[in-house]
């Protein structure tokens, strides 16, 4: 459509989520985190006894349809629960890959992230939001760093929050959500044949932020 849109896709813990939220904000943009989706979907499936896996997909994709998810101000809410840090543990993430492999369940969250498609612009972080979801947005970058500083980073914000860690378990634990999401059969994580890729390794937030806006400003 008309309404502009900023793809941000990537591997986990590239920084996209971190790049995304500060390109909308300096934009004033909306910011679309369709990873949560899949998280929470993972989570509202746990906790109504599913099992995560294929024989389980119809029902897991009635649960995305309906899902009673509401973003505000940063924080996330399913139904009355806040499930906001819940949702970020390398566990659900985990979940999130296995649900997000299931086609039913991909199909069942297409219209809500379509629906944050609204003026003045978005910003959709995300895995396939180039590819599949947004494939007209006119600016489509993939963000990428290496193994090791993704490792790296992410073992800092666990321990910054007080969570322990060790640094070779999350390097395995990435590599193997990466290689589920990229060999998956519908929507593998990829960059789309348009988009921009950056690398992420050696950047500051600020730098990587300023390339994507420094991108954008040159296609207006
Ligand atoms: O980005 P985040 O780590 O929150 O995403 C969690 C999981 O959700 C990813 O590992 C991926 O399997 C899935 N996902 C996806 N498509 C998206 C966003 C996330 O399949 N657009």
């Amino acid at each position: 459509g008309q309404i502009p849109v900023i793809c941000i896709d990537g591997p986990t813990a590239s920084g996209k989520g971190t790049v995304a939220a500060e390109v909308a904000r300096r934009l004033g943009y909306r910011f679309l985190d369709s990873g949560a989706m899949y998280r929470i979907t993972a989570y509202a499936a746990t906790q109504a006894g599913l099992i995560i896996d294929a024989t389980h997909e119809a029902r897991i994709a009635e649960l995305a349809r309906a899902l009673p998810v509401h973003f505000d101000e940063g924080k996330i809410w399913l139904h009355k629960q806040e499930v906001t840090n819940a949702i970020r543990t390398e566990e659900a993430g985990m979940n999130a890959s296995k649900v997000s492999a299931l086609p039913l369940v991909r199909l069942a969250l297409v219209d809500l992230q379509h629906s944050f498609q609204r003026l003045p612009g978005l910003v959709a972080d995300g895995r396939d939001m180039g590819t599949v979801i947004f494939p007209n947005a006119p600016l489509k970058v993939f963000l990428t760093a290496s193994a090791e500083c993704r490792a790296e980073r992410r073992y800092k914000q666990l321990i910054s929050k007080g969570i322990s860690a060790n640094i070779s378990d999350l390097r395995a634990d990435l590599e193997a959500r990466d290689a589920r999401d990229a060999n998956r059969s519908v929507a593998p994580m990829k960059p789309a044949q348009d988009a921009l890729v950056l690398d992420n390794s050696r950047l500051s937030v600020d730098e990587a932020v300023d390339q994507v806006i420094g991108w954008w400003r040159a296609r207006q």
